[in-house]
């Protein structure tokens, strides 16, 4: 079966020697727009390309504000901050998942707590949080309170695994109950819609967006935050400018911020990668398409979206029938320069959060963990042109 997988792989990239997961794929535009941004000398966070990309992200996502930020990892903290997480915090999470996610956690000196996923989004359970929640919470005067910490519950942050649609509604619906807000980790999921045609992030308090090189679109290093709520956009531009104060007169802050601004230059890349966004999306489904048609002839599960939603396939994956089975898959693709991976190493094994609460049952997360290979991913011009 792995020389069949091998071979299909090295049929979609012909000419590469080594095969990466995912590698970027440009158009030719970039470089105009690079040099317009260095010809103009607005490399820095201030400059027209940080303002249009926010422009244009926000028109096709469907959200009333997006704010610039210097990579995912910094417009999820901040995305947390703005949704009012503070010190000694609890945040629920799902423990399948980058570290970035519970990493700004920790930057806002809350911790993690961890429930399991569903098998088909790989993204947290609606019933388990529920679950969760009836059995080691109670609200006390609109505040959720843990039971056995007495620590606040401030936030639910799901995670779109490999492009996937979430169960936004469900979670919604939840986090409303308990007096939770909704914080959506959408970094891979640029393009990906829900059951009702909702871009991935659009329905939660504030959401966070990756343009990372090895994303469907990249800006270098990048990320943004999106919003409905225009107090959480004015105070995460606030935040994210070191909290510099708007005045003329004089340089001064009015708060500890950060200097998270994306800058200049890496928006110009991501502008003109946005330029293609769309095709890219329809590239990246066909590619999905190809490897469900090649693992229903060879009897593999390939990992699809789930009914009426829209992933983008940032990553392609398949779920083997066994943990060895995965690691032999891995091994054999390996060996054959196919930069296939396993998926992470759930959060609550990794030594930072072996410490942090969790549900009793997290089988779908280490059912994930033990069984799912990501395959190569990237778009090719051949793709491209269908
Ligand atoms: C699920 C998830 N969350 C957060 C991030 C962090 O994004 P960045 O690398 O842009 O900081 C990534 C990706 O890199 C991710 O895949």
């Amino acid at each position: 079966m792995s020389n069949d997988l091998c071979d299909f792989i090295r049929s979609i990239y012909p000419n590469k020697e080594v095969i990466a997961l995912h590698e970027p794929y440009f158009f030719g535009e970039e470089k105009n727009m690079l040099c317009e941004a260095i010809d103009t000398t607005m490399v820095s966070t201030i400059g027209p390309f940080v303002e249009k990309c926010e422009q244009e992200i926000a028109k096709f996502t469907g959200v009333a504000y997006a704010v610039a930020m210097s990579n995912g990892t910094s417009a999820l903290h901040i995305a947390l901050l703005c949704a009012g997480v503070k010190k000694d915090d609890l945040v629920i999470t799902q423990s399948l998942g980058f570290v970035a996610t519970c990493n700004a956690i920790s930057y806002c000196n809350a911790d993690p707590v961890f429930v399991d996923i569903d098998r088909d989004s790989l993204s947290l359970s609606p019933e388990k949080l529920a679950l969760w929640l009836e059995e080691n919470t109670q609200t006390i005067d609109g505040v959720c309170v843990e039971n056995t910490t007495k620590r606040r519950v401030s936030a639910c942050l799901p995670i779109y695994i490999l492009g996937h649609s979430i169960r936004s509604d469900a979670l919604k619906t939840i986090c409303d109950k308990h007096c939770l807000k909704l914080v959506e980790d959408a970094a891979e999921a640029v393009g990906s819609h829900d059951e009702h045609g909702k871009h991935a992030g659009m329905d939660s308090t504030v959401s966070a967006l990756s343009f990372n090189g090895n994303k469907i679109i990249t800006s270098g290093g990048g990320g943004m935050l999106i919003t409905n709520n225009p107090t959480i956009a004015k105070q995460a531009k606030h935040l994210s400018t070191t909290a510099k104060i708007n005045n003329s007169d004089m340089i001064a802050h009015d708060e500890i911020g950060y200097n998270y601004r994306m800058p200049n230059l890496n928006a110009a890349l991501l502008y003109a990668q946005l330029l293609h966004v769309k095709e890219i999306l329809k590239a990246k489904r066909l590619l999905a398409e190809k490897y469900h048609d090649f693992c229903q002839k060879h009897g593999l599960h390939s990992l699809k979206q789930r009914e009426g939603t829209l992933a983008n396939y940032w990553l392609n994956a398949i779920a083997c029938d066994s943990a060895e089975e995965c690691k032999n898959t891995l091994k054999y693709l390996n060996d054959h320069k196919i930069m296939a991976r396993p998926i992470w190493q759930p959060m609550h094994l990794s030594r930072m959060f072996t410490h942090a609460l969790r549900s009793p049952d997290l089988s779908n997360t280490l059912w994930a963990y033990e069984h799912i290979v990501c395959l190569p991913s990237s778009i090719t011009k051949k793709l491209l042109e269908g």
